[in-house]
């Protein structure tokens, strides 16, 4: 049996990561594929509880560390549970976000110890890694712009356009380094030309 692909959509707010992803999941659908809708952090009962502790606004201020560790135990249980099973048993797996925004907002956007995250990552998943990344680049004034149309801002939303600034170095930084796992996409283009590219990445993981 062959191990499905493991997929995850990247960005910063507002990009289309949950809009694309449903044009992913229509061309696995088209295609046959079975599959594993996903998104991170969350995907089982108590990694979705963590989630909103993580995303809840709140008068305490919540240490950097603290929720590095927070957004790793969620996705610990998520691989148990969820995205290692699915992957074993020949599935494909679609993730929206994973590692790669805790890089990204953690690492960047937080400042914290690329080298910390490097080891919790190693620690969690062993050598799982996406099979490819489909990183959606905006100007993070576009993307807050469309995400504030999307309801209340969250604990991250609320942040200062220059967490988002260093938010998106970060995920471009990373597509740099191993543009072999990375399509970047530049999401300030139309929906239908996002998803032309989209769907060219996605005919590579074919061959
Ligand atoms: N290429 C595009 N051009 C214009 N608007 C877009 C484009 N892609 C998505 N949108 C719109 O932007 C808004 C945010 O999209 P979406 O919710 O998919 O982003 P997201 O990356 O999932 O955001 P979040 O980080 O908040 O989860 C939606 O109203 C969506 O219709
Ligand atoms: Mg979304």
């Amino acid at each position: 049996m062959q191990r499905g692909k493991f997929i995850t959509l990247e960005g910063g707010e507002g990009v289309g990561k949950s809009t694309n992803l449903q044009f992913v999941t229509e061309w696995l659908r088209e295609k046959g594929i079975a599959f594993v809708q996903t998104r991170e952090p969350g995907g089982t009962p108590l990694a979705e509880e963590l989630r909103e502790l993580l995303l809840s606004r709140r008068e305490e201020a919540v240490d950097p560390t603290a929720e590095l560790l927070m957004v790793f135990a969620a996705r610990a249980q998520h691989l148990a549970q969820v995205i290692k099973p699915a992957l074993e048993r020949g599935d494909w797996v679609i993730c929206d976000r994973f590692t790669d925004a805790t890089y990204a907002y953690q690492g960047g956007g937080r400042q914290l110890d690329r080298a910390l995250i490097a080891q919790l990552e190693e620690t969690v998943q062993g050598d799982l890694r996406p099979d490819r990344v489909l990183l959606l680049d905006l100007d993070p004034q576009v993307g807050l712009e469309r995400a504030a149309s999307t309801g209340a801002a969250d604990r991250f939303e609320s942040e200062q356009l220059a967490f988002f600034q260093r938010v998106r170095a970060a995920y471009r930084e990373r597509a740099e380094a191993a543009p072999e796992r990375y399509a970047v996409v530049d999401a300030s283009r139309p929906l239908e030309q996002v998803q032309q590219q989209l769907q060219s990445e996605l005919e590579k993981l074919l061959r």
